[in-house]
């Protein structure tokens, strides 16, 4: 297996997964909301990582909550070559896109190992409706197949950039909260959590198990201060309602336009106010 080169300036590497919520289009305005000087990066809901991919910094610490993620952004950073392999025997039809969702009923799953289901998560992101990461209670991956013209094709340069951006990367699976004891003092945090949905009927919160609800909220609003107090520098992305507006009174808040990518109603695709909070 060949390393792939580290990232340079003329290099530049961007998300190779569609994830709901990416902050792809939001890259420069997260940018300038960015504190002027810190040390490490942490972005411990990571998903498509768009941010990181955009900043690419010298030392950065990335996780998720959800374990083929994971998994994926690990084979992708120590097993590119292998991995690129693995996509090209995929196929675009949609009762073969079953066949390859399916995979994970099956007790036998995590024995596929680690390259197999990195390539079928990909494959999974640019074949499925919307390139969603949902999951129903069982924790099996439900988002129907996209019937879409362009048919799946390997972006090979994209993966090797992106491999070569991960390469000085810390990558974990675990709850936000698990940073606590590697953040320091002037480390720049950057959390994206679900939103809350902003009606009864945007339904989209399980991109894991375990849902993201109001608790959640305010456990990482808790914990940001905990992280404040320690002189870590926050950034936190969110909806904009009134109990998020609440939760984050003390730190700085700016608005920004975002479009609302992922609805399965695409007259309910448009631009929507998102907030963005800091502690600097
Ligand atoms: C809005 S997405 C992040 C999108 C990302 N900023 C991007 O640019 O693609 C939220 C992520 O948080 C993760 N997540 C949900 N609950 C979590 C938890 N308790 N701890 C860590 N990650 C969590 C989800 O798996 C999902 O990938």
């Amino acid at each position: 297996m060949s390393v792939a080169k580290p990232a340079t300036d003329n290099q530049p590497a961007k998300p190779f997964l569609k994830w709901a919520g990416g902050k792809r289009k939001l890259c420069d305005f997260l940018t300038e909301s960015s504190p002027a000087n810190w040390n490490r990066y942490f972005e411990p809901m990571m998903g498509g990582a768009a941010l990181f991919f955009h900043l690419q910094p010298k030392q950065a610490f990335l996780s998720d909550s959800n374990p083929e993620l994971v998994n994926a952004y690990r084979v992708l950073r120590d097993s590119v070559e292998l991995l690129i392999e693995e996509l090209e025997k995929h196929q675009d039809s949609e009762e073969y896109y079953y066949r390859i969702r399916e995979l994970d009923r099956s007790p036998d799953f995590l024995k596929l190992g680690n390259v197999v289901r990195a390539s079928r998560l990909i494959y999974l992101n640019k074949t499925c409706f919307n390139g969603l990461f949902r999951v129903n209670r069982k924790g099996h991956f439900n988002v129907p197949y996209g019937k879409y013209e362009n048919k799946f094709s390997v972006a090979k340069e994209d993966l090797l950039s992106s491999s070569a951006a991960l390469q000085n990367t810390e990558i974990s699976l675990g709850n936000f909260q698990a940073i606590e004891e590697q953040v320091e003092k002037d480390d720049f945090v950057y959390f994206d959590p679900p939103y809350l949905p902003i009606s009864k009927t945007s339904s989209f919160t399980s991109y894991t198990r375990e849902p993201f609800g109001i608790n959640q909220q305010v456990e990482l609003r808790n914990f940001c201060e905990k992280l404040s107090a320690k002189g870590v520098k926050v950034m936190v992305s969110n909806s904009n309602n009134e109990f998020i507006r609440g939760l984050y009174a003390d730190f700085t808040l700016r608005e920004v336009l975002a479009a609302r990518a992922i609805n399965s109603k695409s007259t309910k695709r448009g631009k929507i106010l998102e907030l963005v909070a800091t502690n600097y």
